[in-house]
């Protein structure tokens, strides 16, 4: 790709657009934003910019656009698949000024927001009024809606309550040409013409850069119980998850995690919790609502399910403190895999009832390779996140060898009827697995869509595909 270093002049049109305090080219900045938590990739961009406004975004992109310098939006920093690393160098557009939750409407239930907030400080101010907006990823104390919304993330509610795609009502979206567009309306329905605000979720900061988001909110369930089944194998465990769904109840959480995990976390992040000598897979299950007497006939329902399937311990968290350090142990699994070992991070999704098939190939392709995994998700989603360690394996097998490995892992989950991602995103990482799902049929009419919206190409170049 073809792009325009940025020289002195560029960057003084850039300082007199947006404010020389609000352009940044020290080493500092450049090296702090030229990572995010994907492995441990580094590409500083040659200046980072900090709009504040829908109007600075603007003239910053017409800038980038008339001289060709490639752009790259970043929400907190907290993504998986690199799709906020500046690979060809550039403007390092951070939203982190965009700090401002608009407005809470109690009377629609819905919310007006800016994409630099972050997500647990929306979640605790609209729970202030007694609402919920359900989608809260592992990293939700760093990570900001905005990027929530590039990638059409999800966590543990998804089950329930679905992905950040059943919030997002309407977005203001700067377009590469430096031009604004609303993609929807603030309306729960609409059946006017495509659908631009779910095309630009997901869409990874490649097609506009959102600053204004409006979301849908929900009634906050007054109860909930948490319990935690111990399996002897992950076959167990992953053939009870669809089981559960079977029996007739919705959890609003249904969590599986293999017992290193849980080792990792107990042994790092100083986790409370007594870890039995056969429990070797784990399954956490959440109730909401608001009624309590509900939500314990459906614990009885699990239970008979999970006996079924071999559980041999479960544990109710009785109090609130109890449920906060399993929810902890659970929300810290990856932060603690990757500081403590060299890994790399896959996220595959399959229909439910095919998660026990899903890992125990899964082990089988890592015997086959000499990799070891750490396996944990979203199990009702069939949400499978994979860390694999280097463990025993030479560099030499590390670097070029694993890869197969990885293809065979991807393989075996479209044969299962799912796909590369289920939250992830494809980012910079997993865009060379793309061809394993998608046709090159299907992968030119997005590259049809991108060149609609960026026929410059200078928005995040590089990503997806
Ligand atoms: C989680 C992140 C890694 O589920 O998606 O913890
Ligand atoms: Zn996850």
């Amino acid at each position: 790709m073809e792009f325009t270093k940025i020289d002195a002049e560029i960057l003084n049109e850039i300082k007199a657009a947006i404010g020389e305090g609000s352009v940044f080219t020290d080493q500092e900045s450049l090296i702090n934003y030229g990572h995010d938590e994907t492995e441990d990739l580094k590409f500083p961009p040659e200046v980072v910019v900090k709009p504040a406004n829908t109007d600075e975004v603007s003239a910053l992109l017409k800038i980038c656009n008339r001289h060709h310098v490639p752009v790259t939006p970043r929400g907190g920093g907290t993504g998986l698949s690199g799709a906020a690393l500046p690979i060809y160098g550039g403007v390092l557009l951070s939203m982190e000024k965009f700090k401002s939750v608009i407005e809470i409407d109690t009377d629609n239930l819905q919310a007006t927001v800016e994409p630099g907030v972050i997500t647990e400080v929306f979640i605790n101010a609209v729970g202030v009024h007694g609402l919920l907006y359900p989608v809260d990823p592992s990293s939700k104390g760093s990570c900001f809606i905005g990027g929530n919304v590039a990638h059409g993330s999800g966590g543990p509610r998804v089950v329930k309550y679905g992905t950040i795609r059943e919030y997002i009502l309407n977005l203001e979206v700067v377009l590469p040409s430096g031009e604004v567009i609303w993609t929807g309306a603030n309306t729960l329905k609409y059946a006017s013409g495509y659908n631009l605000t779910q095309l630009m979720i997901g869409s990874e900061g490649t097609l506009g850069v959102v600053t204004k988001i409006v979301t849908k909110l929900i009634p906050k369930p007054q109860q909930s119980v948490l319990m935690l089944g111990s399996f002897l194998e992950n076959e167990q465990a992953c053939g009870a998850v669809s089981a559960i769904f079977r029996a007739g109840v919705l959890p609003s959480a249904l969590e599986f995690m293999e017992r290193k995990g849980v080792e990792w976390v107990v042994k790092f992040d100083n986790i409370k919790f007594d870890l039995k000598e056969n429990a070797n897979a784990f399954l956490m299950i959440e109730f909401d609502g608001d009624d309590i007497n509900t939500i314990f006939n459906d614990c009885e329902k699990v239970n008979a399910v999970l006996e079924q399937f071999g559980c041999t311990d479960v544990l109710f968290a009785d109090t609130a403190a109890q449920k906060e350090e399993l929810w902890r142990m659970r929300r810290t699994m990856a932060e603690s895999v990757k500081s403590n070992s060299v890994y790399k991070e896959e996220d595959t999704v399959v229909p439910r009832a095919a998660l026990p098939k899903l890992i125990n190939g899964i082990k089988e392709i890592g015997l086959r390779y000499g990799f070891e995994s750490i396996c944990y998700g979203h199990a009702g989603d069939g949400n499978l996140h994979i860390n694999i360690l280097k463990a025993g394996m030479s560099d030499d097998d590390w670097k070029n060898k694993l890869k197969e490995g990885i293809v065979e892992v991807f393989e075996l989950t479209i044969t299962l009827g799912g796909t590369i991602s289920g939250e992830h995103g494809i980012g910079l990482v997993q865009k060379e697995f793309m061809p394993i799902k998608y046709s090159e049929i299907s992968l030119n009419i997005m590259r049809g869509i991108k060149n609609v919206f960026d026929p410059n190409g200078i928005l995040n170049p590089g990503k997806i595909f």
